[in-house]
C-alpha cells in the first residue's frame, strides 16, 4: 500500500511531467465527453465571469470554458503540461503554482479545481494550502467548483477497503512512468470538511449520488458574512 509520506511534491511533479503528453492526448480525445460533463457546471457560472482553473493540465477544460464565453486563466505547476496546452493553441494556461498563486485576493468570480486536481497533491498541508489559495483569490460572492474521485463509489472499495491511495503507474498501462504517482479519494463529508477548513461554506452537490466523481459547488462568502 502506498504511504503518502513517501511521495513528496517534487516526485509527484516529476511523475506528472513524464505522463504529460499521454495524459493530455487522452483528455483531448474525450473533449466532447468532458464538455457534456461540464454542462451542469457551465449552467451555474454567471455570464462573462472571470474564471481561474487550478491545475489546468493540457488545457481541455480551459478551452471548453473559453468557448462558452468566459474569461479564463489556467495555471499548472508542471511546465510540460503548460507546453501541452500551449501547443494545442490554449495560450491562457500559464506556469504557476496553485500553492502560491500570483494573483491578488478577490481576483476571480469563479475558481475551479476540475478533473481531480486536488487528490494527486501529496500531503494534507499542501492540499489545504491549495484550497486556501483558491479561497483567497476568489471574490467574496464568487463560486468554487471542485471535482474529486469518490471514495464511496470506487472499485478500490472492493479491491482494498482501506486503500484509497494508489500509484497511477500500477493502475494504468498507458501512464507508464519510472516515478510513483499519488492519488487520494474523498468521501462527501471529508471533502466538505477540508473545504470548510479553507474558508468555504454552503455546499451544493452537482454529481449523482454514486458517481465516480464528487462534484461540489462551494460558496466563497466568509462564514458569518452572508
Ligand atoms: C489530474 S490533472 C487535471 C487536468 C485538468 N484539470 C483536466 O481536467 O484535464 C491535475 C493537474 O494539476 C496540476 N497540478 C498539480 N499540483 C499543482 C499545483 N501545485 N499548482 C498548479 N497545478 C498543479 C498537475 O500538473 C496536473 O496537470
Amino acid at each position: 500500500m502506498i504511504n503518502e509520506e513517501n511521495v513528496n511534491l517534487k516526485d509527484q511533479y516529476s511523475f506528472i511531467a513524464e505522463i504529460a503528453p499521454v495524459y493530455s492526448k487522452d483528455r483531448w480525445a474525450i473533449r466532447d465527453k468532458v464538455k457534456r460533463e461540464l454542462r451542469p457546471v457551465i449552467q451555474n457560472i454567471p455570464p462573462k465571469s472571470k474564471v481561474l482553473e487550478l491545475g489546468a493540465g493540457g488545457g481541455v477544460i480551459v478551452s471548453i470554458l473559453e468557448e462558452a464565453g468566459f474569461e479564463v486563466t489556467g495555471v499548472d505547476v508542471v511546465p510540460e503540461m503548460v507546453l501541452e496546452a500551449n501547443k494545442r493553441g490554449v495560450q491562457s494556461v500559464i506556469h504557476a503554482d496553485g500553492l502560491a498563486l500570483p494573483f491578488p485576493e478577490n481576483s476571480f468570480d469563479v475558481v475551479m479545481s476540475w478533473g481531480n486536481t486536488l487528490g494527486p497533491i501529496p500531503g494534507e498541508d499542501n492540499r489545504h494550502q491549495m484550497l486556501k489559495e483558491a479561497r483567497r483569490v476568489l471574490k467574496d460572492d464568487g463560486l468554487f467548483f471542485i471535482s474529486v474521485l469518490n471514495k464511496g463509489c470506487s472499485a478500490r472499495r472492493v479491491i482494498g477497503p482501506k486503500e484509497y491511495t494508489f500509484h497511477y503507474s500500477s493502475r494504468s498501462d498507458k501512464w507508464v512512468s519510472s516515478k510513483k504517482g499519488f492519488n487520494r479519494f474523498y468521501g462527501v463529508g471529508e471533502l466538505k470538511n477540508v473545504l470548510k477548513a479553507a474558508g468555504f461554506q454552503r455546499f451544493r452537490r452537482l454529481s449523482p449520488r454514486c458517481d465516480a466523481s464528487i462534484v461540489l459547488i462551494a460558496d466563497g462568502k466568509k462564514a458569518g458574512n452572508q
